[in-house]
Parts: structure tokens; sequence; C-alpha cells
């Protein structure tokens, strides 16, 4: 076959296969959620915050639990510190003192170990029926994110729920915010359809018995809430994003793409091990998972395939290939194209990230505040 037709088979099906599974899943958009929940259901829930050099945004963060309309006596704050040296466990210490009515306990690990293992030192203090994890910089959309939450959970089958994620701000190009729009659609279509396998670290809430059953949030993966998630799922607990949780995260005030392909590089670790999972995933959450780890994992390195046959081709005949990388760059001043391509090259740099490690302790980005 000619070089250049087989990139562009490459190409066609980088682009097209992506868009026939968002065509799926946004049509599960429509369907009921086939749970049955209770609104006054109020369940004991420790809310775990993990910390490290967040003085900054620490005292918003616990303002941000405090103002919820959910009954103080039914909650408690967990805040686990790993080596800030920004004074952050002072502040945390100082904001519980100003506020005698909420119970705040405070996990210190001398040493960063990352946020997994901080997780777990926060699991073994953690009290309640449901382990809210929320990351410090991250706000929640309202102050009735908690009871919203405590409602799903009222049905049984119901193992883990994360929020939806605006940020605040559109990110260089746009980019973020039409990459969550896009994003957003996957988490809710698949979590309508059965369970997603992405949360996020903003609002990822489980049952401590589930936690408990699995030994705890595990540790080999970068992406502990989407992996946590996943493990629940499989177990026949329905994992789910729900649209009426909102979160809001700042976005990097410089560094955006090292960020995201820090993002990146843990997913792309959790859908390595989610693959090993497939056969035993059942009906549609089979193809969930088939499809998920096949965006994260193979569909990028399409379009880098097809990248370089067709500069291999231009060695032959240049005219063909030039038009296609130029028609390329051109599509590049349109919004969902630019956005697309930018997430590969995110999976790409991520992939070969984790040649060097699985970057379990990462830098602090500076974020913008709202
Ligand atoms: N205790 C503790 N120990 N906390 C940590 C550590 C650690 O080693 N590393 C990070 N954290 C805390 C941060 O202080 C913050 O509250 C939260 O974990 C998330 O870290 P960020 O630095 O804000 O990272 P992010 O927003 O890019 O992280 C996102 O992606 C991660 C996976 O790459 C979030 O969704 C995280 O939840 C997710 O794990
Ligand atoms: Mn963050």
């Amino acid at each position: 076959m000619e070089l250049f037709t087989l990139a562009t088979i490459l190409a066609l099906a980088h682009f097209t296969l992506p868009l026939l599974y968002y065509r799926h899943m946004g049509g599960y958009l429509r369907r009921p959620w086939g749970l049955r929940t209770n609104p006054g259901h109020v369940p004991r829930v420790s809310v775990v915050v993990p910390i490290h050099n967040e003085a900054d945004v620490v005292w918003e963060k616990l303002d941000d639990i405090y103002r919820q309309d959910y009954p103080k006596g039914m909650l408690e704050v967990v805040i686990v510190d790993s080596g800030s040296t920004d004074g952050s466990p002072q502040r945390v210490l100082e904001y519980a003192s100003r506020r005698p009515d909420l119970r705040v306990v405070l996990v210190h690990e001398p040493v960063r170990r990352g946020k997994a293992l901080a997780l777990n030192a926060a699991l073994s203090r953690a009290s309640g029926d449901l382990v809210v994890v929320t990351d410090a910089d991250s706000l929640w959309a309202g102050s009735d994110t908690l009871r919203r939450l405590a409602s799903i959970f009222s049905d049984p089958s119901v193992g883990s729920v994360s929020c939806v994620k605006i940020p605040q701000g559109g990110g260089p190009g746009g980019v973020e915010e039409a990459y969550r729009r896009y994003y957003n659609v996957l988490r809710v279509g698949e979590s309508r359809a059965y369970s997603t396998p992405v949360f996020h670290g903003e609002l990822a809430a489980f049952r401590r018995s589930l936690l408990e059953e699995l030994g705890g949030f595990p540790t080999y993966t970068g992406s502990d809430d989407s992996h946590t998630a996943t493990l629940i799922a499989l177990r026949g607990y329905r994992s789910v994003v729900v649209e009426d949780l909102v979160c809001a995260e700042s976005l990097p005030r410089r560094g955006y793409a090292l960020w995201r392909a820090r993002r990146a590089q843990h997913l792309v670790q959790h859908f390595a091990h989610v693959l090993r999972h497939v056969p035993r995933a059942k009906g549609v959450f089979r193809l969930i998972l088939l499809a998920e780890a096949y965006l994260h994992l193979l569909n990028p390195w399409l379009l880098v395939a097809a990248l370089a046959l067709l500069l291999i081709a231009a060695a032959r005949d240049p005219l063909p290939p030039a038009a296609a990388l130029a028609a390329g760059l051109a599509l590049l001043a349109y919004r969902p194209y630019r956005t697309w391509i930018a997430s590969q090259l995110f999976l790409i740099l991520g992939a070969l990230m984790n040649l060097g490690g699985k970057g379990d302790v990462w830098k602090k980005v500076p974020k913008a505040r709202p």
C-alpha cells in the first residue's frame, strides 16, 4: 500500500473512532440514571484533604467545607499534611481553633511520599461512612454539594461518586475549557450507562467499607481516584460522575503543558493497569474500559505513526503530504480540533514521562486564583 494512503487510514481512524465513541456515550445523557435516591439521607462523612504546601489556599478550602449545609455532627475533616515547609499545618490548626463546631483531624506525615500514601494515612483516621477526598486548590460550586452527594449514596448500588469540572478560565488557546466540556460529556454518559473509569480529585467520594475491602487507595498508579473508582465498579457497584455536582478548579499561572502532561502520565498508568481487568468487566462497562484504554494508550500513537509515514512519503512525492500537513496546521485555528491535538500531545508526553518513573511526588504548580 502507498505510504500516503496508509497515513490517511491511520489519521482517519485516529479522529473517527473517538468521535463515534463520543456520539455513542453522548446518547446516554438522555437515559435515566436508574438510581433510587433519598434526599434526606445523612450518613457520617469524612472529608479528606491531602496537602503539601497549601498554606495560601487551605483556609479557603476549609471555609468551603464549613459552609456546607450538612449537619456538623455528621461531618469531620481529616487533613493529611506531608512534609509542608510553608506553615500549612499551623494554618489548619489556627482555622480549627476558630471553628470549634467543626471536627478537624490533622494527620502529619514528616516526609512526603505522594498523595496515595497520604490518603491511606488519612483513611486509617477517618470514621465516616463516606470518605470524600478533595484537593486543597479546588472549590465546590454550592453549599449543598455534600448533601446532594450523600443523597446519591442512599442507593446501595452506588460505590463511589465524583463531580464534573469547570475550569476557572479557558487555559491557553481556550483548550482547557473545551477539553473539559468534551470530557464531562463522556464522564456523565459513561456514568449513566453504568460507571466511568475517570474520577476527579476535586471531589472523589467512596464508601469507606469498600475502600477497606480494597485495602486502601492503590499506590501503584498516580491516578488514585480513578483507579479506586474503577476497582469499585468492577466489583459491581456504580462509580458515577454526576452533572449536578460541580467543582471549580484554578488553572496554573504557568507550566500548563507540563501540568496536563503529568495528569496524562497518571491516566496512562491507570489505563495500563485497567487492561488486565477488561475481561472480567461486564456488559457496557467492558466497552467503556476498552474504549477509554484505547483512547488513552493507543489512539494518540496512530497520529504519531500517520505523521511519521507522511514525512517518509514526502521524500518520494512531497506534494500530497505537504498539503495534508498544511491542512492539519490550518485547522488549529478551530478550537475543538486544537483542543484535541493538544490532548494527544499531552498523552504522548505523559506516556514518555512514564519511562522516567511513576512521578508519585510532583512539583506544585502555582495556580491563578479566580
Ligand atoms: N499529603 C499530601 N502528600 N498531599 C499531596 C501530595 C503528597 O505527597 N502531593 C500532592 N498533594 C495534594 C496537594 O496539596 C493538593 O491538595 C492535591 O494533593 C492535588 O495536588 P495538585 O498539586 O493540586 O495536583 P493536580 O491538581 O494537578 O492533581 C490532579 O491530578 C492528580 C493526578 O495527576 C488531581 O486530580 C489529583 O487529585 C490527582 O491525584
Ligand atoms: Mn490541583
